[in-house]
Formats: structure tokens, C-alpha cells, sequence
């Protein structure tokens, strides 16, 4: 398959560069700079120029604080812009995979949310991505939302200057105890396992909402502890409830997402979040 991947600098964008080519297709990855979603004359152009028969998009304002001070630029990158790259997707028969996210969720449930369950986003970001899905839905049949979670890889998370592990190691170095909340539980997902079920997917032509990340669940707090005991540090990590942290936007309490979808598709098991985090950090270069 011919694939233009847009965010291609990004954490999963990064991945999915590396890992496409070598499933054998051709890949082409769009940047900001050479790509800017907001701007529907550079989405036609590089539609035009590259001729993919599929897109996937990984571009996002993703920073969920940030987005609740700005809500409108959220909703035009998240939202609108999509919207434009669905409906130029279509028009010219390329199949778009656009991701999503487990925050359309509004975390009342305490068993897997399953690809039909009612989204009830709770934060500015997470509704710019609701937005996100329905123009993608609105635009035709030929498209494939992949819902995933808590994403770490090799390329950190751009918008979020670094990803969550980096972060807890890079603070265990300076501080005798760290505190992380208890009460929020996800799927932490690697996105090289994400990245090959997208090949799956891709191979299976499928179409629709689709749910992708590990196996497992886990809360910020255990997801902590487990990536600081297998970078060998001893630094204690306080159990907190979210209520102690202010944040400006509220995340959902469970965000687990239900796999069987996938599976009954023929895509393979994802690895537990565990075994997904030790290979992330036997793979980790030396900092
Ligand atoms: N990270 C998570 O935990 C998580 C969880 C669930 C879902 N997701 C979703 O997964 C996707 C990928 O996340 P990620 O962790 O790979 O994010 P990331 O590392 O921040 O990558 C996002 C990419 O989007 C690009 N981008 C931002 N605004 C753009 C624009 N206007 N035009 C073109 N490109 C633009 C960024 O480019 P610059 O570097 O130039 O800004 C960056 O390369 C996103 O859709 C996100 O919503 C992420």
C-alpha cells in the first residue's frame, strides 16, 4: 500500500514511519512544516502530489491543558481540519484512518468501553476529538477510527515533551518521593504494538471505530511504580487522589477500552501493559 502518514514526527507518527516500510509499504510522511491540517490548500496539494491510497492521521493538539485555554484552535486542528482531510480523502476514493482517543469517554463505566458505547467527553481536547470523529463519519464509508490510550514510545510525545516515563524517571532523579494519582485508570499502549495492529487493520481493509491499545489496566500511580522499579530506582511513589492535583481539565476516572473487535477481525492479541513497558525499557537508549 501507498501511505501518507501526517504527524510524522510525532510519537506514534515516528513508529509507524519505521515500522510500515518494513511491513512492505510505501510510506510517505507529511511534518507540520510540509503539512499544516489547518490549512486545507496544503492538504489538497499534498493529496495531489503523493496520491496515497491510504492516509493515516496522527496530527493533534494534544496538550489537554493547554486546549482548555484554547478551546477554538483545538476544535480547528481537532475537529475542523479533520473534516477538511476527510472529505478530500473521499472525494478522491482514499481510504483516511484517522486517530482517536479513550478520552470521548466519560468514565462512568468500570468494565472495557466497547466501540458502540455513548462518548461523553469531559474536556475541551477530548471534544475537539469527538468533533474529530463525527466529520470523519459525516465525510463517507472509506474511513478507520482507531481509538487508542496512553501512548509511550521511543519518540516521546511531542506535544507533551516527552512521554510519561521519561518524565517519572527524569523526576525520581531529583526528588526522594514522587506523587501520582491513583484514581484514574487506562491502558498504558506502546506504540510499536499500536503501529502493528494499524498494519493489521490496514490489511484487513477494515472500516468503522475501532478500539487499539494493550492488555491490561492500570492507574497513573501503578504505571509510575512499575517504570521506576524497572529503571532500578527506589524512589517512593505516593499514591494521591486527582482531587489533590488542580488541573484545568478533567480527565475520565476508567478509560479502559474493549479489544474484541479487533480480535474477532482476525488482528493479534496486544501484549499485556507490562510486558509492552519492559520491552520499552530494555530498548531505552542509555540517557
Ligand atoms: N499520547 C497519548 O497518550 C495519546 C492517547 C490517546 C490518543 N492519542 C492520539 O494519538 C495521536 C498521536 O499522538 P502522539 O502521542 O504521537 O502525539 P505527538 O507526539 O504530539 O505527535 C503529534 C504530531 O502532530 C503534529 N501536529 C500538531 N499540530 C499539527 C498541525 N496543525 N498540522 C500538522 N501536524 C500537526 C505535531 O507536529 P509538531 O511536532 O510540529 O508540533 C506532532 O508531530 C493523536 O491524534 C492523539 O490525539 C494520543
Amino acid at each position: 500500500m501507498k501511505i501518507l502518514v501526517i504527524g510524522a514526527n510525532g510519537q506514534l507518527g515516528t513508529d509507524l514511519m519505521c515500522a510500515l516500510p518494513q511491513a512492505g509499504h510505501k510510506v510517505i510522511g507529511a511534518t507540520r512544516q510540509t503539512l499544516d491540517v489547518r490549512y486545507a490548500d496544503q492538504v489538497k496539494r499534498a493529496l495531489n502530489e503523493t496520491r496515497p491510497q491510504w492516509v493515516i492521521n496522527t496530527a493533534a493538539f494534544h496538550n489537554v491543558e493547554q486546549c482548555e485555554d484554547e478551546p477554538a484552535e483545538a476544535m480547528l486542528v481537532n475537529g475542523s481540519a479533520v473534516g477538511v482531510l476527510a472529505r478530500e480523502c473521499s472525494q478522491r476514493g482514499v481510504k483516511l484512518l484517522h486517530i482517536s482517543t479513550d478520552f470521548v469517554f466519560g468514565g462512568e463505566k468500570r468494565t472495557p468501553y466497547v466501540e458502540t458505547d455513548k462518548p461523553n467527553p469531559l474536556s475541551a481536547y477530548a471534544k475537539s476529538k469527538l468533533e474529530g470523529e463525527k466529520q470523519v463519519q459525516a465525510a463517507g464509508e472509506q474511513h478507520l477510527i482507531v481509538r487508542t490510550c496512553g501512548l509511550f514510545g521511543h519518540a516521546g510525545s511531542k506535544t507533551r515533551q516527552g512521554n510519561f516515563i521519561e518524565k517519572m524517571i527524569k523526576r525520581a532523579q531529583a526528588r526522594e518521593e514522587l506523587r501520582v494519582v491513583g484514581d484514574k485508570i487506562g491502558t498504558p499502549s506502546s506504540t510499536l504494538d499500536v503501529t502493528r495492529a494499524i498494519d493489521d487493520l490496514i490489511a484487513q481493509d477494515a472500516s468503522g471505530i475501532y478500539h487499539v491499545t494493550n492488555e491490561g489496566e492500570c492507574s497513573w500511580h501503578e504505571f509510575a511504580q512499575e517504570a521506576l522499579r524497572l529503571s532500578g530506582s527506589s524512589v517512593r511513589v505516593k499514591n494521591v487522589a486527582s482531587a489533590e492535583f488542580k488541573t484545568k481539565a478533567v480527565r475520565p476516572a476508567y478509560s479502559v477500552l474493549s479489544k474484541e473487535k479487533m480480535y474477532a477481525l482476525g488482528v493479534a492479541k496486544m501484549p499485556d501493559w507490562r510486558e509492552a513497558l519492559q520491552k520499552y525499557m530494555n530498548s531505552r537508549p542509555v540517557q
